[in-house]
């Protein structure tokens, strides 16, 4: 291409102080260095971790920085010894990376890359510490390794996947996060038996995706936990059966959960952040067999506190980056998936159109055309400020 090896200059939302709007900025992005790639990013979606990280209470401040990682795109240039992906390839940028030599990257049971993980205190890449984005040659910082909130971003070549080109980028960006994290986090990790009972705390797309993989999975009761009863109709097309509100009752959610249950909930997805709802979707599991995972980013003081007995008492508690998927080597797959079930439409979230605004209104990719949230938040009614009211993402 003719911008290979040169400075490109395209327009950026930059976030230049915590919790202020984002400014729609020219930027310089340099070119890509050795095992990195140069992204147009096509379409770009909004996932609650940039808002934790732009609003920074209880998060370590990295200003001025470009938020994004949720998005589609298609490489432009790569950098020296990149052989797997090539420009002109489609790729789903992913906030946490597979080398595939590491120790992490050769167990089949882990997907923390020890090279690629995610950092969110990081705001450089990794080959010299330095960013790739500036201002009148001010350095602005990257985020988790995509800053997909430009028109062009350079990323390590091991936090892109390569997917099938006539998958719809604006579909299936939002599978390069929140989607595959909820889905994975049932199916991978939760694994909940066939006939069983699972809560998922938090209605978000993360919950939404977590409800429709224990439904994947074959749980008969998923019941969804949220403090808003507005997300609990949409959640029903996700496979929620049953829906509690700790807000209606006057005793812990976990007691409410155990008598609806006999005991306790087979398995639980916790996809909220909040630490309370973390706690509660631990000890809400049925003991002697229950197994509950932490999907949700914590405050950065954030303590779980729980009587020992509960694990003596036979009760399970994992976490999971990403689902558990392998990004390059998982997520091409979670794509054919939604390519092969878009056909059938068997499934709430493509039949609805993922990343087509009904899943959830925090999660549509913004074209010119459709008018998002502004940088000054207003414009879209959405209280969070999307950054790319203005920017041309359209393919
Ligand atoms: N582990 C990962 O790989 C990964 C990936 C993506 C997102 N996340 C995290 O997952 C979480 C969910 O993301 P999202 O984009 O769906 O967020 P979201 O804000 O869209 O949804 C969160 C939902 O949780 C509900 N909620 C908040 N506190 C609650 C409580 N105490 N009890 C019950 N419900 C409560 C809210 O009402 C909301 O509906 C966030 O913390 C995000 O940072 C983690
Ligand atoms: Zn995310
Ligand atoms: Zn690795």
């Amino acid at each position: 291409m003719a911008t290979a090896g040169k400075v490109i200059k395209c327009k950026a939302a930059v976030a230049w102080e915590a919790g202020k709007p984002l400014s729609i900025e020219e930027v310089e992005v340099a070119p890509p260095q050795a095992m990195e790639v140069r992204v147009k990013i096509l379409f770009t979606s909004l996932c609650h971790t940039d808002v934790y990280f732009w609003e920074a209470k209880g998060q370590t401040p990295v200003f001025p920085r470009i938020f994004g990682h949720e998005a589609g795109g298609i490489i432009e240039s790569v950098g020296e010894g990149v052989t797997d992906v090539a420009p002109g390839d489609h790729v789903l940028p992913v906030f946490t990376g597979e080398c595939k030599e590491c120790a992490h990257c050769k167990s089949a049971e882990s997907n923390m890359c020890d090279l690629l993980r995610i950092n969110t205190d990081r705001g450089v890449m990794i080959a010299d510490g330095k960013s790739r984005f500036s201002i009148n040659g001010k350095p602005i910082y990257h985020f988790v390794g995509t800053s997909t909130f430009s028109e062009y971003t350079v990323m390590h070549v091991g936090c892109v996947a390569k997917i099938n080109p006539q998958a719809p980028l604006d579909k299936v960006c939002v599978l390069s996060c929140g989607i595959s994290t909820g889905l994975g986090a049932s199916i991978n990790v939760a694994k909940p038996p066939k006939g069983s009972t699972v809560a998922v705390f938090g209605l978000g797309a993360v919950g939404l995706a977590a409800a429709e993989g224990a439904r994947i999975a074959g749980a008969s009761r998923i019941i969804g936990v949220d403090l808003n009863p507005s997300r609990f109709e949409e959640a029903r097309k996700f496979g929620c059966t049953e829906f509690v509100n700790p807000k209606d009752h006057n005793k812990p959610v976990q007691e409410v959960l155990a008598e609806m249950t006999n005991g306790g909930v087979d398995r639980s997805v916790e996809c909220t952040g909040n630490i309370n709802a973390m706690i509660q979707a631990f000890e809400c599991v049925h003991d002697g067999w229950g197994v509950a995972v932490l999907v949700g980013v914590p405050h950065k003081d954030a303590e779980f506190k729980t009587h020992p007995m509960n694990f003596l008492n036979e009760r399970t508690l994992k976490g999971t980056f990403f689902g558990n998927y392998k990004p390059r080597t998982d997520l091409p797959n979670v794509v054919e998936l939604y390519m092969k079930k878009n056909r059938s439409c068997n499934s709430a979230w493509l039949c609805t159109g993922a990343g087509g605004g009904e899943v959830h209104h925090a999660q549509r990719p913004v074209r010119r055309d459709q008018q998002g949230v502004r940088p000054d938040g207003q414009g879209g009614g959405h209280p969070l400020h999307h950054p790319h009211g203005e920017l041309d993402f359209a393919v």
